[in-house]
C-alpha cells in the first residue's frame, strides 16, 4: 500500500492522506481512527451498495449507517443532498458525526456536499470506487451538484480528512466507466507532462497491467494533488485542470437530453478536442498536434465528436458557466503538448468555429 499526503499550501495546517492500495477499503477502521465520532454515515448508490456494502457489517464499526442515492449524474441534484441531510438528522449525526463517501464521482462531489454543509460542515472521507473518482473527481475537494441543468453549478471547497483508494473494487467496472476514467488520466498528461500523456495513450486501457495501473493511478493522483496543493480555491494554477471541461460540461449536459448521455470521461474528451481546435485557432498549438491528440483519445476508446449537436445552445450553456468572468469566456487551452495555459479569453465566434470541427469529424 502506498501513501500520499496532499499539503494545501494556503492553509498550512491542512493535508490529509491518500491511501492507495489493493482491498483497503475493507481495513478503513485500521486506516483511519472512526472511533472519535458519534455516527458514521455512509452515503453510496444502489449500484456500489449491491457490489461492495452487502456485508458492510464485517468493516464498519457499529454506530454506522448508509444512506442509498440512486446511481448516476442524475442523482447529483437538490432533492437528493436533502435526503442525504434528513437521514444524517433521523439518525442522530452532530457535530461530531463523520460522513464517508463510497461510490463514484457522483457520490463524492453529492456526498462532500452534503457533509460541508449540514449543521455547518461535519468532516468526510472518499472511498472513491470508479476509476474517474480515483484519480480526479475524489481529490482536491471540490465538492458540489448539479442546478438549472448547469453542472457543479452549486457546491462548496472542502477537504476531506482522509481517501482511500481500493484498486481491487475496478474489477466490476463496466468497460465503459473504466474507459471513461482515461479522460482525466490522459488531461494530466496534456496539462503538465507530455511523456505522462505519451505513456498513457501508448496501450489501450485494458492493456495496461494491474501494476501499471496502480503507477497511473498513483501518477495521477500526485499530479491533481499538485495542482490543487498549491492553490485550493478556483486561483489560478487550479484553473489548468479545467482543459476540455468548459465545452465538455456544456455537452454532458445537453447529453442528459437524449436517450444517450455521455459520461463525464467521454464528454471531457470531446471537450478537449474541441478546446485543442481553440488553441490552435489562437496559434497557440500547432495543427500536426491536434492528430496526436485525436489519435491519443481514439486509441483510448474515447469520443472525439459529438454529431447534430446545436452549436448554438452548446455556446448558450457555456456562457452559464462559472468559470465565466464579466461576461467572458475563460479557457484553459494547450501551448503545446505538456503546456498549458490558463485564462484566456475567446470569442464565442471561434468557440463556434471548434464546436463545428468536433461536430464534423
Ligand atoms: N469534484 C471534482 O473535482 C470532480 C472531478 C471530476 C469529475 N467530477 C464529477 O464526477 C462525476 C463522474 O464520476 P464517475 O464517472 O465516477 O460517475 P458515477 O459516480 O456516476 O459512476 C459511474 C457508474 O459506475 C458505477 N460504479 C461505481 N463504482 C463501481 C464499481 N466499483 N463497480 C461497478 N460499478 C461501479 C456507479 O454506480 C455509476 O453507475 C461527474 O458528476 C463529474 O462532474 C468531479
Ligand atoms: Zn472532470
Amino acid at each position: 500500500m502506498k501513501k500520499l499526503l496532499i499539503n494545501i499550501k494556503e492553509q498550512k495546517q491542512v493535508s490529509y492522506p491518500i491511501f492507495i492500495g489493493e482491498d483497503i477499503l475493507f481495513k478503513i477502521t485500521s486506516l483511519c481512527d472512526l472511533s472519535k465520532y458519534s455516527k458514521i454515515a455512509v452515503v453510496t448508490d444502489k449500484v456500489v451498495e449491491k457490489l461492495l456494502l452487502k456485508n458492510s457489517r464485517q468493516f464498519l464499526p457499529e454506530n454506522s449507517f448508509i444512506i442509498v442515492l440512486p446511481y448516476g449524474e442524475r442523482a447529483k441534484n437538490i432533492d437528493c443532498v436533502e435526503e442525504i441531510w434528513r437521514e444524517l438528522f433521523e439518525n442522530g449525526c452532530d457535530r461530531k458525526s463523520i460522513v464517508i463517501n463510497i461510490g463514484g464521482g457522483v457520490i463524492t462531489d453529492i456526498g462532500g456536499f452534503a457533509a460541508s454543509t449540514y449543521m455547518r460542515g461535519i468532516p468526510f472521507i472518499n472511498a472513491p470506487t470508479t476509476l474517474l473518482s480515483q484519480v480526479d473527481a475524489s481529490i482536491g475537494g471540490k465538492t458540489g451538484i448539479n442546478f438549472n441543468e448547469i453542472k457543479n453549478l452549486v457546491g462548496t471547497f472542502d477537504q476531506p480528512k482522509a481517501i482511500i483508494i481500493d484498486t481491487s473494487v475496478l474489477k466490476t467496472l463496466p468497460e465503459r466507466e473504466f474507459v471513461s476514467g482515461f479522460g482525466e488520466i490522459i488531461k494530466h498528461g496534456l496539462i503538465s507532462d507530455k511523456n505522462y500523456f505519451e505513456y498513457v495513450t501508448s496501450k489501450k486501457p485494458y492493456e495496461f497491467t494491474q501494476e501499471e495501473l496502480v503507477g497511473i493511478i498513483e501518477k495521477s493522483c500526485e499530479l491533481k494533488g499538485s495542482f490543487v496543493g498549491e492553490d485550493e480555491k478556483e486561483g489560478e494554477l487550479r484553473k489548468t485542470i479545467n482543459f476540455g471541461h468548459t465545452i465538455g460540461h456544456a455537452l454532458e449536459s445537453l447529453s442528459f437530453e437524449t436517450d444517450k448521455p455521455l459520461t463525464h470521461g467521454e464528454a471531457i474528451s470531446i471537450g478537449m478536442v474541441a478546446e485543442s481546435y481553440i488553441s490552435v485557432f489562437t496559434n497557440l498549438l500547432k495543427e500536426n498536434e491536434i492528430g496526436i491528440i485525436k489519435n491519443g483519445f481514439v486509441h483510448a476508446g474515447l469520443p472525439i465528436s459529438y454529431k447534430n449537436i446545436d452549436e448554438k445552445r452548446v455556446l448558450e450553456k457555456i456562457k452559464g458557466d462559472k468559470k465565466n468572468e464579466r461576461g467572458l469566456t475563460n479557457f484553459t487551452l494547450l501551448r503545446g503538448i505538456g503546456k498549458s495555459l490558463i485564462n484566456q479569453k475567446v470569442s464565442s465566434k471561434i468557440i463556434l468555429d471548434a464546436l463545428k470541427k468536433i461536430n464534423e469529424l
